[in-house]
């Protein structure tokens, strides 16, 4: 197996023994005490880049901190792999694949080179044949097989092949079209079923989405799809209504789907990355190719600056050693996302795959387990919203977690009550976590409400807040087809940081592969195809089902 990145245990780096040390000598700090200490926090712990401002401040760390992770970086040559990846080399090593993304939304078109092949020309032709398909469906040029336009998408994937492409057309619902959208991704008949009683068969197109094209779940749902079809519609009319997206030609052409309704794409672009090549169809259809390529060019934009800018300045970079900081020397279990926008409202579970898929690893480039935690946890939900659900758990909980709250200075539709009134309660959380409220300042918030004195003295501990709850602020000028890409090549910089600095790989992921195994010999149980020994739990479940 080829080693194209750094092979170093971060433990075993000086700066990682100096950060054990130095947590130990700022933790009883509480972080509203460190913008005494620092008058000039603000210098090194926020960032200015295009429409982003981003609030790193609030955080139990100082400028000690910053350059003890800084040197982290050094020790584990995180340029050294930061210029593997973009360069097209082989860093997903245990599947021997280039990870190259970023390829597809260059902002230039110097050439970029896999296995002695120059991919930046046959990416722009895949483009060119992907926004004239879906300039021929917005326009109603292509019609179906009883001569309408199409007016539904129906896009069927699961994992990178449906959470991109459904949390982005619904980000950039203000941006879309007349097309109406819809996902079918889960295994279960109830979830398609409900989704085609509603639409119109002779003006759907179904859009088949899958890099392998092998996936149980998508086969299962795009087969029974087409014999619902059928059902209505003859065969010739297959053309009309499904296209696909794979890299798997010969599958989808013994799908039944035509060469020129094929969208190919490369094994180098991974399934949880893939909203950026023809896997976005479904965006570029929702929105129009316009719309397609800001998304594009904002994230190319990303690149550009996480590739470039110094690692003190580099956003994604500072936000990945922040995560680094609390996992591994704070105990840190798990993150929040907080995006103050309800069209944002599933951006934490698309990253739920983009990070959890991506380092939830044990074992280290060396082959061997790793002796210090990887992968955090992520999850959330929007603003407001969330905090009248889970946040008494943040401000008032025994666990930490820090939390990272995206927000943006404009709305898009007319409404400046409700925005000022959306950023006041954004600021206000952060603000509030960090500083908390002292057993003082409860007990005569209480004595002026006209509580009794001995009423306050058993209410007090219950109204304390502890503050000194660290969080990361994000503020955008407005959600638009190039900020959102931004900000979702922000996270998946930040989640390539953290697989570097924590030696493991990111872009693989075997861990999902036992279940799906194990699935099909059950399903060969469930069938009476065959009878397989297992544990008496499980023998237990299976005769349960045969009973039904
Ligand atoms: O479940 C794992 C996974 O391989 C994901 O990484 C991927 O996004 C998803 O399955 C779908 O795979 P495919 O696009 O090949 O159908």
């Amino acid at each position: 197996m080829p080693k194209p990145l750094p092979d170093t245990n971060p433990t075993s780096c000086t700066s990682w023994k100096a950060l054990t040390h130095h947590k130990k000598s700022i933790e009883s700090i509480p972080i509203k005490a460190f913008f005494a200490k620092e008058p000039n926090r603000l210098d090194y712990t926020t960032f200015s880049w295009e429409e982003f401002y981003v609030d790193t401040s609030k955080n139990r760390w100082d400028k000690k901190t910053f350059d003890l992770l800084l040197q982290l970086c050094d020790e584990l040559q995180l340029k050294k792999a930061i210029d593997a990846q973009f360069s097209g080399e082989k860093i997903n090593a245990t599947e021997d694949r280039a990870v190259l993304h970023t390829a597809l939304r260059k902002v230039e078109s110097s050439p970029v080179y896999v296995d002695a092949e120059n991919v930046i020309p046959e990416i722009k032709k895949v483009q060119e044949k992907m926004y004239a398909f879906c300039d021929k469906i917005i326009s109603g040029e292509w019609k179906g097989y009883t001569g309408k336009p199409i007016t539904h998408i129906v896009n069927i994937g699961i994992g990178g092949s449906d959470l991109g492409p459904a949390m982005v057309v619904e980000a950039l619902e203000h941006y879309k079209n007349h097309l109406q959208l819809h996902f079918i991704s889960n295994v279960e008949g109830d979830h398609h079923q409900e989704i085609v009683k509603d639409i119109p068969l002779e003006t759907t197109l179904f859009v088949i989405v899958s890099k392998t094209f092998t996936t149980q779940e998508t086969l299962s749902n795009a087969n029974s799809i087409r014999q619902w079809f059928l059902k209505k519609a003859p065969e010739n009319a297959i053309s009309k209504h499904f296209v696909a997206v794979s890299t798997n030609i010969e599958k989808t052409a013994a799908f039944g789907i035509a060469a020129e309704n094929t969208f190919p794409m490369n094994d180098w672009v991974g399934g949880r990355f893939s909203l950026w090549s023809t896997v976005g169809l479904s965006i570029a259809l929702a929105v129009g190719p316009s719309h397609f390529k800001n998304l594009l060019e904002g994230a190319g934009k990303m690149d550009q600056h996480f590739k470039e800018t110094p690692f003190e300045k580099n956003i994604p970079v500072v936000l990945a050693l922040l995560s680094i900081w609390y996992n591994n020397f704070w105990g840190a279990e798990s993150e929040a996302l907080i995006p103050y926008t309800q069209y944002l409202r599933n951006l934490p579970a698309y990253l739920q795959q983009g990070i959890m898929e991506s380092n939830g690893k044990s074992v280290g480039r060396d082959g061997k387990r790793v002796n210090y935690e990887t992968g955090t946890i992520i999850w959330g939900a929007s603003g407001t919203n969330a905090q009248h659900a889970f946040f008494q758990l943040i401000h008032q909980g025994t666990k930490l977690i820090p939390t990272d709250f995206i927000g943006f200075k404009k709305e898009l539709k007319k409404n400046p009550d409700h925005q000022q009134k959306l950023l006041a309660n954004f600021i206000a959380q952060t603000e509030a976590l960090m500083n908390g409220k002292t057993e003082e300042e409860a007990a005569l918030e209480l004595k002026h409400s006209g509580v009794s004195q001995t009423d306050i003295d058993q209410l007090v501990p219950f109204k304390v807040f502890e503050g000194n709850k660290p969080t990361n602020t994000l503020l955008i000028d407005q959600l638009t087809p190039k900020t959102l890409g931004a900000l979702i090549a922000l996270y998946e910089h930040k989640i390539f940081v953290q697989g570097v600095i924590w030696n493991i790989y990111s872009y693989d992921q075997w861990g999902v592969e036992l279940g799906k195994q194990l699935a099909n010999v059950i399903l060969s149980d469930l069938a009476g195809t065959a009878v397989h020994q297992h544990d008496p739990s499980t023998t237990a479940l299976v005769k349960q089902l045969k009973l039904k």
